[in-house]
């Protein structure tokens, strides 16, 4: 059993630049404690011993910046670059094209933009996808959630969805290849298009185990978040 890895990091990053020109890297280029956002997250899955390669898709216009930073950070030979798409589910689905796995192998997904990610988190929900075939990685809701319907007023209450019934669902995401590959080809024939791969899964009729998951693990996505990233990045320097 192999394990690979795919980084979806080809978004736009507009939340992050919207305001801020002085911002003119896509955020997963940004840097953090001088060290690209990428570099960060590539450096923790290249801490797990089972990690065969990794495949990280960004636009057209970014391959040849991340072919150059894949060699200059030592990851030649264990990183591929491949080009990704118009929204986070094609962006994997060209980097599962891209991946010659066997059946039994694990795929993990991994935001490129949750950079501090850690090796014992990676290697739980790996041994999760062995349990389970199909395994996220989540976080219980502390706050109390609401339903709402939008309307040009502003959002109205619907409903209260009971917490203990609440993860937020965060990466790794990681599935036995044959099962995420056929849930690809499920959504794609339905024209489905999800916002995390486990919706993929859910619906192809599999079960999706939740691994714990932390605050720390949390998507940069708008200004203020790289302070945040650095505050925890302190609190764990021997991993980055
Ligand atoms: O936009 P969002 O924050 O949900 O993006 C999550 C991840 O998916 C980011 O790492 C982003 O770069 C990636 N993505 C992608 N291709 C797109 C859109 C987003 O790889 N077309």
């Amino acid at each position: 059993m192999r394990v690979f890895v795919i980084l979806p990091a080809a978004g736009l990053g507009t939340r992050m630049t919207a305001g801020h020109p002085s911002l003119a890297a896509p955020k997963q280029f940004l840097e953090l404690a001088g060290v690209p956002i990428l570099i960060h997250t590539l450096r923790a899955f290249a801490e797990v011993p089972q990690v065969a390669a990794m495949y990280v898709a960004v636009r057209a216009s970014e391959i040849d910046r991340l072919t150059a930073q894949v060699r200059d950070y030592g990851f030649a030979g264990k990183v591929h670059v491949v080009e990704g798409g118009d929204n986070r589910q094609e962006s994997v689905a060209n980097a599962l094209n891209a991946i010659e796995c066997d059946p039994g192998d694990i795929i993990l997904v991994h935001d490129a933009v949750r950079p501090l990610i850690d090796a014992a988190t990676i290697e739980r929900t790996i041994r999760a996808v062995e349990k389970h075939d199909a395994a996220i990685v989540g976080l219980p809701a502390v706050d109390t959630i609401k339903q709402v319907e939008r309307t040009a007023d502003g959002a109205i209450i619907t409903s209260t969805i009971p917490r203990e019934y609440i993860v937020q669902a965060q990466t790794p995401q990681g599935f036995r290849c044959h099962l995420l590959r056929r849930a690809f080809a499920e959504a794609a024939a339905d024209e489905f298009v999800g916002t995390d791969e486990a919706s993929l899964v859910e619906r192809a009729g599999a079960q999706v185990a939740v691994v714990l998951g932390s605050p720390a693990n949390f998507k940069i996505t708008q200004p203020g978040d790289l302070e945040l990233a650095e505050f925890y990045l302190q609190r764990q320097p021997a991993h980055h």
